[in-house]
């Protein structure tokens, strides 16, 4: 039985209408990154920061998964656990169309982090009202996300998981950011067959045994069949 690992970026969801990272100039829907995507950008205008993830929240009821999330879905009904899907983003269209098995490394919109007390509480409304957690009591949530300076979740599963993978496909990701950037060599070290399915060849392309370009709603749908059929 086959081990797959996918790991999805920014270009998964794009058709979906959630905009990717790097295709507008290094700004993000008009921020800079260092201002809306780090611990200090946080702690220098908190409301700005707050009110930039609130509108990013609030955008995800009017987005849809696309072929390629409904592909992989579909892929883990047979595969079971043998899939897993590592995204480095912070949408829940993987899951709205019906994965299960997804670590989210860098953290999830939908989820709120009480700088109190440690817990993540599942979270669809604002923050910049500064509500109190639901567990302590405390005014003092973020986003659950992962900003830059900041340890990605779950390293070691995911790591331990790129090991034992004899497949390891990367879609939809600029292959900027590490550690995900690595994960192709780490896991192409450990004997997994490796593929990039991206729009066009990323940082890292020549580490990938074979690298397709095109949109993830075309590219992904051919190679969950070709799977399916392995
Ligand atoms: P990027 O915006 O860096 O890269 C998106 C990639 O998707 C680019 O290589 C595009 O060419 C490709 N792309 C765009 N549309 C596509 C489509 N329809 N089909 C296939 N590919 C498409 O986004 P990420 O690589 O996800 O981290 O960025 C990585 C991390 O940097 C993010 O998770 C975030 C960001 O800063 C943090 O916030 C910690």
């Amino acid at each position: 039985m086959p081990q797959i690992v996918v790991l999805t970026g920014a270009g998964i969801s794009a058709e979906s209408g959630v905009p990717t990272f790097r295709d507008a100039d290094g700004l993000w829907e008009g921020h800079h990154v260092e201002d809306v995507a780090t611990p200090e950008g946080f702690a220098r205008d908190r409301s700005m920061v707050q009110r930039f993830y609130d509108e990013r929240r609030a955008a995800l009821l009017n987005v849809e998964p696309n072929p390629a999330h409904l592909a992989l879905a579909e892929l883990e009904q047979t595969m079971g656990e043998a899939l897993l899907i590592v995204t480095q983003n912070i949408d829940d269209l993987h899951e709205r169309a019906g994965s299960r098995n997804v670590i989210h490394m860098h953290g999830e919109l939908l989820k709120a982090l009480c700088q109190s007390c440690g817990s993540a509480s599942t979270w669809d409304s604002t923050l910049l009202d500064e509500p109190a957690c639901p567990l302590c009591g405390v005014h003092e949530l973020r986003p659950d996300v992962v900003w830059f300076g900041e340890v990605p979740y779950e390293m070691d599963r995911i790591t331990d998981a790129l090991a034992d993978a004899t497949h390891f496909v990367s879609i939809g990701t600029s292959g900027a950011v590490y550690p995900a950037a690595g994960f192709v060599q780490h896991a192409r070290r450990h004997g997994a067959r490796t593929l990039e399915l991206n729009l066009d060849p990323s940082e890292g392309s020549h580490f990938f045994h074979e690298s397709r370009q095109g949109r993830a709603g075309d590219l992904v749908p051919v190679w969950t069949r070709e799977m399916l059929w392995h």
